[in-house]
């Protein structure tokens, strides 16, 4: 049937691989894609659909509860997923208030507005950080508490929260998914692959946290996108599923993993300070979505890491673009004095 389904933050790294996942296997779609644009917000990423009459772009803040109500009003959206969120760890420690504002705040204002407009489905897109860290054994499943540790991860777990109570309180037709670390196109270079990559295609230093040693559990960009579309179409309201790509590694090996790649030398790498609370360890549990819903991973890390360079080394254009100017100035604040 055809529907039309709100996604926020469209425009950047997830948001756009969803969008262009819905326009190749759900055509007949109307997608409204509304973002504030911040600085990981990108129109490039969604270049191939500017001429595309069911990809409507609506630039707005998720905190700006008249400007979300006038989105719903004017497009009547009968599901929605919502990816907005200000997503990276260490910014979080260098400021936590646009957190707040964005990952809680700006959830609760969709949540009302959704309910307001009877939505069929709410698709909220969290993380497996909200569980905290493990140590060398263990999985996070589905019922493992949340204990967030950066502020980061504390936003998304009061944003978990609020969606549970709108389950709980208004029985809101919601779904909450909580991924993995993520790779792909479209990764904004302040994340841990592709600013690897990108630094060692300029020739410049890779910075690497600590030891080296602390473990994640890395999924290609896709295949969370289709397990994202799975749960929106057959995940139980109320319920939570866990993503994940059974593929855990310690950064340090993923570093040189992607040297090897590019084929450039280990002298690269330069050991920094630890990042302040360093989770040591994710590993996800995945058994309930492929149990009840039938998905699993499609791409296995030897064919997607591969497959994510040549991304970068094909579209210089636009990770040089967004590595100058508002990213610079970033990097420095948060680079400086850690080596
Ligand atoms: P991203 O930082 O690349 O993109 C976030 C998008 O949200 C940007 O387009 C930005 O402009 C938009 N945005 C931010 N604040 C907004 C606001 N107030 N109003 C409207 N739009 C706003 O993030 P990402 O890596 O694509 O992550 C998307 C979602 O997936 C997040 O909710 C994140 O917590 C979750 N997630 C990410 C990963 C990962 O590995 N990247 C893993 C699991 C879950
Ligand atoms: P990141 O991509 O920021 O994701 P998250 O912190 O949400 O898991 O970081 C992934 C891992 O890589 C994390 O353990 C921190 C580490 N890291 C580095 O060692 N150096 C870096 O420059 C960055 C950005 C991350």
């Amino acid at each position: 049937m055809s529907q039309t389904i709100l996604v926020t933050g469209g425009a950047g790294f997830i948001g756009s691989n969803f969008v262009h996942l819905l326009r190749r296997v759900r055509p007949d779609w109307t997608i409204v894609n509304f973002d504030a644009l911040t600085y990981a917000g990108n129109l490039e990423n969604l270049r191939a659909l500017e001429r595309d009459s069911r990809h409507l772009f609506v630039r707005g803040d998720i905190t700006d509860a008249a400007a979300v109500q006038a989105c719903f009003e004017q497009h009547r959206p009968q599901l929605v997923v919502h990816f907005a969120a200000e997503s990276h760890v260490d910014r979080s420690i260098l400021g936590a208030s646009a957190f707040v504002n964005t990952n809680v705040l700006g959830t609760q204002v969709l949540l009302d507005a959704s309910r307001a407009a009877k939505v069929e489905r709410f698709l909220h897109v969290s993380t497996d950080e909200v569980y905290g860290s493990l140590g060398a054994t263990g999985l996070f499943t589905e019922e493992t508490p949340l204990s967030a540790n950066s502020p980061y991860s504390a936003s998304k777990a009061g944003s978990d929260l609020l969606v549970r109570a709108a389950f709980h309180t208004h029985h809101m037709p919601v779904l909450t998914t909580r991924c993995s670390n993520n790779y792909g196109p479209y990764q904004f270079p302040e994340k841990l692959i592709p600013l690897m990559i990108t630094n060692a295609l300029e020739g410049k230093k890779l910075p690497v946290y600590g030891d080296g040693m602390n473990v994640r559990d890395w999924l290609y960009v896709e295949d969370h996108c289709t397990a994202i579309l799975r749960v929106l179409e057959a995940g139980a309201p109320g319920e939570v599923y866990n993503i994940g790509g059974n593929n855990e590694m310690p950064n340090i090996e993923i570093v040189r993993r992607v040297l090897r790649e590019i084929g450039k030398g280990e002298s690269l790498i330069e050991y920094v300070k630890d990042r302040p609370g360093h989770d040591r360890r994710y590993a996800i549990d995945a058994s309930k979505i492929e149990r009840e819903l039938g998905w699993r991973p499609q791409w296995t890390f030897e064919q997607a890491l591969p497959l994510t360079v040549k991304w970068y080394l094909a579209n210089r254009d636009w990770w040089q673009r967004v590595k100058s100017g508002a990213y610079q100035e970033y990097y420095r604040q948060q680079y400086q004095g850690r080596g």
